[in-house]
């Protein structure tokens, strides 16, 4: 029963963040590109993706690793199976796509705030009042100009992800 809800929380999770990445470099990215879309509403839409990041980066790793001490101990399995080897893949994936969320949505808000430090990024993530007396540069097409690389990246990881838990899901060959 607790492995269940673990599986159920873990693909949830997991479904909102990608789906959320996806969506972000689908339908903001290309629109603040151009300037159609509002420096307000991507930054509110980036800081959405940040929060989504972050709880999900609670709930991911604390639900992996107990379905990884239920199903793969001892945990040479990891190693040696193709099933270990795609969850190992799984936790670095989610790794590193986590570090470009927060390092792309970063630069973006050093954009407007150059002295913003870590601690108060990490607190505050970039929240649509950091914007308040600005003025209007730089605009929508410049914060998305820092932020592209990071997102494009993030949702290439999102999509080797997908497979990644598609290949678990129609068993992966031993
Ligand atoms: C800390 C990072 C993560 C860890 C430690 C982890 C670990 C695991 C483990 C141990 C399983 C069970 C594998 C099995 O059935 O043998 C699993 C399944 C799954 N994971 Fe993750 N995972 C992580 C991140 C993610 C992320 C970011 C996604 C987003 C797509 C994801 C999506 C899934 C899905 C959909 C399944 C179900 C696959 C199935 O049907 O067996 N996981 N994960």
């Amino acid at each position: 029963m607790v492995l269940t809800t673990a599986f159920v929380l873990h693909v949830l999770s997991g479904a909102l963040w990608t789906g959320a990445t996806l969506y972000v470099v689908y339908a903001t990215l290309p629109r603040a590109t151009d300037g159609t879309l509002g420096r307000d509403a991507f930054v509110d839409a980036a800081h959405r993706l940040l929060m989504v990041t972050r709880w999900t980066g609670v709930v991911l790793p604390a639900t992996g690793a107990y379905m990884i001490w239920r199903l793969y101990t001892p945990l040479e399995a990891l190693a040696t199976t193709g099933r270990g080897r795609a969850v190992l893949a799984m936790l670095s994936l989610w790794g590193v796509m986590n570090g470009l969320v927060e390092l792309g949505v970063l630069r973006m808000r050093r954009e407007v705030d150059p002295e913003v430090g870590w601690g108060r990024y990490m607190a505050e993530g970039f929240p649509i009042d950091a914007l308040d007396g600005v003025g209007r540069t730089p605009g929508s097409a410049r914060l998305a100009a820092v932020a592209r690389p990071y997102l494009l990246a993030s949702a290439g990881l999102a999509v080797l992800l997908l497979v990644d838990a598609a290949l678990l899901a129609g068993g992966v060959p031993v």
